[in-house]
């Protein structure tokens, strides 16, 4: 994962850990990054076999929008049992959603959607929650680069 962030553009990066992750786990159906841009999560890049509608989630709404408030990992088991659910696919049972913490404010996330009831275990929340600093660092990093000075 270290690899795929240092020698490529930030698109590309974020590009590749959405497939390295999604091929790290059979039962991650969709993996997602999403990056917050003003009050809003906007969809960077993802990995799975649809599209999603959801590219722009107010900060608040779904899942997605909760944990980046509440700055917190959020594991829905069974989402058709969560009033807060955004439904993407109809397909997906079950949801983990891990922010990217900067030193000051969430950054963006990573969005995981299961098409298994109950997928997600502790040890996937820490695998992720290492990869979302790991990500945090990169990003934060990007901001303090020439680069970032285009508008993304
Ligand atoms: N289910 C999410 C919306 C994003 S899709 O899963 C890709 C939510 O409830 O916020």
């Amino acid at each position: 994962m270290q690899v795929a962030l240092s020698n490529e553009s930030p698109d590309e990066a974020l590009k590749t850990v959405v497939r390295l992750l999604r091929e790290s786990s059979e039962y991650y159906d969709w993996v997602g990054i999403y990056l917050v841009k003003e009050q809003s999560l906007v969809l960077a890049s993802y990995a799975g076999e649809a599209e999603t509608e959801h590219v722009t989630i107010p900060i608040g709404q779904g899942i997605c929008g909760l944990a980046a408030e509440q700055e917190r990992t959020i594991i829905v088991p069974d989402v058709n049992k969560d009033p807060s659910y955004l439904m993407c696919f109809p397909s997906t049972r079950s949801e983990i959603v891990v922010p990217i913490k900067g030193a000051s404010r969430v950054l963006g996330e990573i969005d995981i959607d299961s098409n298994r009831l109950s997928a997600f275990t502790l040890r996937d929340r820490e695998m992720l929650e290492e990869t979302a600093s790991m990500l945090a660092t990169y990003i934060q990093n990007q901001g303090s680069t020439p680069q970032s000075q285009e508008s993304r």
